[in-house]
């Protein structure tokens, strides 16, 4: 188990110091409401029991000493360089910090010792924890004052200038503002937000790892992004108050963007039904309807895949074969696709005998594991006391 005494001896071991500040930011899950964040639309995610773990101390230089245990690897640089070549988990601390000094010009040289238990490559955003970790490390160190919002947004800014992916602010956004059994209703556009309580007493939340793992900067995502800016455009040609997806109708989509690009109109109609099903999705809770809830995620995979096409062979076979199941009463892909896990709601007290069939049955079609990981709906960004 991760702990602060565990985190700090370590910290001592490779500094030969004692960390100053210790943290701990989330990983997370999404229920429904999938590539509608970088089209100002709303998302439902929820942080989760699994962290990203950073530990700092101030330099007397502006150097910064940067070790990950996960890739037992040491990276050093100077506070205002960047080179390519940095591994991306040295890069993303490095953004952070320059985009922090940048506005705030308190950050200096630092000691930084990292370590996890979000599994990578899952599409359970372990970049955005480790950016958020990193963002609240520093801003408490150097006392920097930013909210929690601004560090979800450096967070963000990082993984555009940094590692070229043009996400939106869903990850940042639940891992500093997660809460214990809740799922956040987000308006990507305003950044105001409500909490949806996740208490069910008959159901439970269970992902299953296709260990197909995506890196989702060299995959089509930010193809699916210029399809949807293209589709806008077309559109505010006509209706030059029409800022993004979410106040486009599929009337217009039907009449502007059809007949100029299939293609990107399937990809437009996309987001703006999957806006729908997140607001149905939420009503459904507030009815406590989770068989209506259910059938959304299905919905939701089935579009995902071939409408979107944000899906893979892996985790179309785990929704199949979810549907098949009486106990599972809704399961789809979870994040941004192309592999990582899916996101299951099953009666309690079957979750095991779902797994035991779709185990052999998985591994025997794709010659690939499944991990099932269990999580728990947690608080966002803290502090480790
Ligand atoms: C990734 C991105 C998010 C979001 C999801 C898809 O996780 O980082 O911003 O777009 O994909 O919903």
């Amino acid at each position: 188990m991760i702990t602060k005494e565990s985190i700090n001896a370590s910290f001592k071991d490779i500094f030969h110091q004692d960390a100053q500040v210790t943290v701990k930011s989330p990983g997370r899950i999404n229920i429904i409401g999938e590539h509608t964040d970088y089209n100002n639309g709303f998302v439902l995610p929820a942080a989760i029991d699994k962290y990203i773990y950073v530990a700092l101390n101030e330099r007397n230089d502006d150097q910064l000493h940067l070790f990950s245990a996960d890739y037992k690897e040491h990276y050093q640089t100077v506070l205002n360089t960047i080179d390519s070549n940095a591994p991306d988990w040295a890069k993303y601390i490095i953004g952070v910090a320059q985009l922090i000094h940048k506005t705030t010009d308190k950050v200096k040289g630092f000691n930084l010792y990292l370590e996890g238990d979000v599994p990578l490559g899952a599409g359970l955003s372990s970049s955005a924890a480790l950016s958020c970790a990193t963002g609240f490390g520093i801003n408490e160190l150097f006392g920097c004052e930013l909210s929690r919002i601004a560090i979800a947004q450096i967070g963000q800014q990082t993984e555009h200038e940094y590692i070229g992916l043009k996400c939106g602010i869903m990850d940042q956004f639940a891992s500093v503002l997660g809460k214990e059994n809740h799922a956040i209703k987000l308006d990507c556009k305003l950044l105001t937000f409500e909490y949806v309580s996740l208490d069910w007493s008959e159901y439970e939340i269970i992902l299953l790892n296709t260990n197909v793992k995506h890196n989702l900067a060299s995959t089509a995502y930010n193809d699916r992004r210029n399809s949807c800016e293209q589709g806008v455009k077309w559109v505010k040609e006509q209706y030059p108050a029409v800022e993004s997806l979410r106040d486009i109708t599929l009337a217009q989509l039907d009449a502007i963007v059809k007949p100029k690009d299939e293609d990107v109109y399937t990809k437009c109609r996309f987001i703006v039904q999957e806006n729908q099903r997140l607001h149905d999705a939420v009503e459904a809770f507030k009815n406590k309807d989770m068989v209506e809830l259910g059938q959304l995620l299905f919905k939701a995979h089935w579009a995902l895949s071939k409408e979107y096409e944000v899906s893979c062979p892996e985790l179309d076979f785990l929704v199949s074969q979810a549907e098949n199941n009486e106990f599972v009463v809704g399961a789809r892909m979870m994040g941004g696709g192309f592999g990582g896990c899916t996101i299951n709601l099953i009666k309690k007290g079957n979750t095991e005998s779902f797994i035991n069939t779709l185990s052999p049955a998985y591994k025997e079609k794709f010659n690939l594991e499944l991990t099932p990981i269990k999580v728990k709906i947690s608080n966002g960004t803290s502090m480790l006391l």
